[in-house]
């Protein structure tokens, strides 16, 4: 039986080298202020051989942030960094995608750095 993990694949446009997925996994690593840190570089940089590559949970609103360390899209300022990101994955020859996120209700004021909860029923379940 062929090892079918380590042959391409081609999902529309796009090729992966093998079919080996990294699940999106958080770190909590980046800045407060939801920027790329040298470490997430060096984390995503350090997974080697596989064809498609999502970055941790991320999120896109500063009140939906599950943890105060959470990577963040929501400001022009996340761009650089993100790029980077992409790049650093690339390199390594793997498809580069990222989960989105917003915790809504299930998040609490230290991680959204005092802003209130966002959430379509009643937000806080502190
Ligand atoms: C440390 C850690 C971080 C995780 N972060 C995320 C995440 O950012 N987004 C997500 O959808 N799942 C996340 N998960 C779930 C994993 O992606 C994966 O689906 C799950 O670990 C696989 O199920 P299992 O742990 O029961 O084998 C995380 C899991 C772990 C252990």
């Amino acid at each position: 039986m062929i090892l079918q993990l380590a042959l391409p694949l081609k999902i529309g446009k796009w090729h992966t080298k093998n079919r080996v997925v990294l699940p999106p996994m958080v770190t909590w690593a980046a800045n407060p202020d939801g920027t790329i840190t040298d470490y997430d570089l060096k984390h995503y940089a350090s997974f080697q051989d596989v064809g498609l590559i999502i970055v941790e949970a991320t999120a896109v609103s500063p009140e939906g942030r599950l943890s105060a360390r959470q990577i963040g899209a929501f400001s022009d300022d996340h761009l650089p960094g993100l790029s980077r990101l992409a790049e650093t994955i690339h390199a390594q020859g793997a498809l580069a995608a990222i989960q989105l996120h917003h915790a809504g209700g299930q998040t609490n004021l230290e991680n959204t750095h005092g802003l209130p909860l966002l959430a379509p029923s009643a937000a806080g379940h502190e």
